[in-house]
């Protein structure tokens, strides 16, 4: 048996690889579900989700809010972390332990260790809305990794290098899966295709997506 076969067959399809630094850990977040469900609620009802208009004047048909010191935001003027809520006046809500604790386990599970993120973006995805490609860079420091949460629709996931006109692969991204990127991969571009209407058991029509970073 060569040493791929017996990755696979011990292994299967748990970790896949996207680049040196660069993985999908599959299901890693389904033993959180219930509880980050519940924290989304709690997040929510301090900070809605709004459509943040982007500096070329668009509404992102994505709805986001945030969680922790510092959250991300778009206007007229750029884009830019915060640690007020633009709209509320108030801090952005505190990042719920178990949010911490899923990012920190899976970072490590992907071989960054020690990651303590400062900032998680809550994305909502309805049919439809879509992500074009992007490079996260808007963070102080690129030495911390990116993790990324999906939850209810699946999603089209698009991965690709650091020019954005590099070819891009697909990657299907279930209620469950993170994807984790730093190193050499941390400022590859990546965005998500539309999102089809395909309801999903507990989040109906929708998909959350939680991004943390280590912003300040
Ligand atoms: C993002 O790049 O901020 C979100 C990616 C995703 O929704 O999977
Ligand atoms: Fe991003």
């Amino acid at each position: 048996m060569s040493s791929l076969e017996l990755f696979e067959t011990t292994e299967p399809e748990r970790r896949q690889r996207l680049g040196p630094a660069a993985m999908v850990l599959r299901g890693f977040a389904l033993p959180y579900v219930s509880d980050l469900i519940l924290a989304i609620d709690g997040i929510v009802a301090l900070s809605p989700f709004r459509h943040m208009v982007t500096p070329g004047g668009f509404a992102m048909s994505v709805a986001l809010t945030n969680c922790g010191a510092l959250g991300w935001t778009t206007d007229r003027r750029g884009y830019r972390y915060t640690s007020v809520d633009p709209d509320t006046g108030m801090p952005w809500p505190a990042m719920p332990a178990t949010f911490s604790r899923l990012a920190n386990e899976a970072a490590a599970a992907a071989d960054f260790e020690r990651f303590e993120p400062d900032a998680c973006l809550v994305n909502q995805y309805a049919p439809g809305s879509r992500l074009s490609l992007h490079q996260d860079k808007n963070e102080r420091d690129y030495r911390a990794p990116i993790v990324s949460v999906s939850l209810g629709v699946r999603a089209t996931f698009l991965f690709g290098g650091p020019a954005r006109t590099d070819p891009t692969i697909k990657v299907p991204l279930h209620h469950g899966d993170v994807v984790v990127w730093g190193g050499a991969d941390r400022l590859r571009y990546h965005g998500v295709m539309p999102l089809k209407d395909e309801p999903h058991a507990l989040l109906g029509s929708r998909r959350i997506n939680l991004t943390f970073r280590k912003a300040g």
